[in-house]
């Protein structure tokens, strides 16, 4: 299994380190070649130009043999609404083809927003399962609903 995560102030990588935890496999961060700024208001300008723009942010991040993964797990904040851009360069780089693909995504209120449908459109053949969602703040003891959600998708067992 691959988990592979994209997190900017820390919530994500909270949660992805919860599923680590419990499923193994490796895990990866996905960074940009310019990271984005810390500062909440420039951050938030930044990344709604991107998506006006429909913009591919540079990656950092390699995933050697994506083909050797039977389960992808993808991780983000809600970013205005979907996955942050540069899910949207990585995910045209790298084919997950019919792999299985489980979103898992932490936000302030808006849950998975448009992320599932653009998931599906990024992963036209992959068979996505029920992901996970969690807001930002609650992020750290979420590890009973990650457990909950990990046996109701068979991945977790016992
Ligand atoms: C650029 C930006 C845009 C955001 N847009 C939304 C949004 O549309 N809906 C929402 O519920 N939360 C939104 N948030 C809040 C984040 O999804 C939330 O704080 C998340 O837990 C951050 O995860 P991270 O710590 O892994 O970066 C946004 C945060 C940022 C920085």
């Amino acid at each position: 299994m691959l988990i592979l995560y994209f997190s900017h102030s820390g919530n994500t990588r909270n949660v992805a380190e919860q599923i680590h935890g419990r499923v193994g496999g490796d895990m990866i961060e996905l960074k940009t070649v310019v990271p984005y700024p810390r500062d909440y208001n420039a951050v938030v300008e930044q990344a709604q130009r991107e998506q006006q723009n429909d913009a591919r942010p540079q990656i950092a991040a390699e995933i050697p043999n994506i083909e050797k993964y039977h389960t992808i797990f993808i991780g983000f904040p809600n970013w205005w609404g979907t996955i942050p851009m540069p899910f949207f360069t990585l995910l045209e780089k790298y084919d997950v083809g019919s792999r299985t693909v489980i979103p898992f995504c932490t936000h302030e209120g808006s849950r998975f927003g448009r992320s599932e449908q653009d998931l599906k459109r990024l992963c036209p053949r992959a068979r996505l399962l029920e992901g996970f969602e969690v807001r930002g703040s609650r992020a750290g003891g979420a590890q009973g609903n990650v457990d909950a959600w990990l046996r109701k998708t068979g991945l977790l067992t016992g």
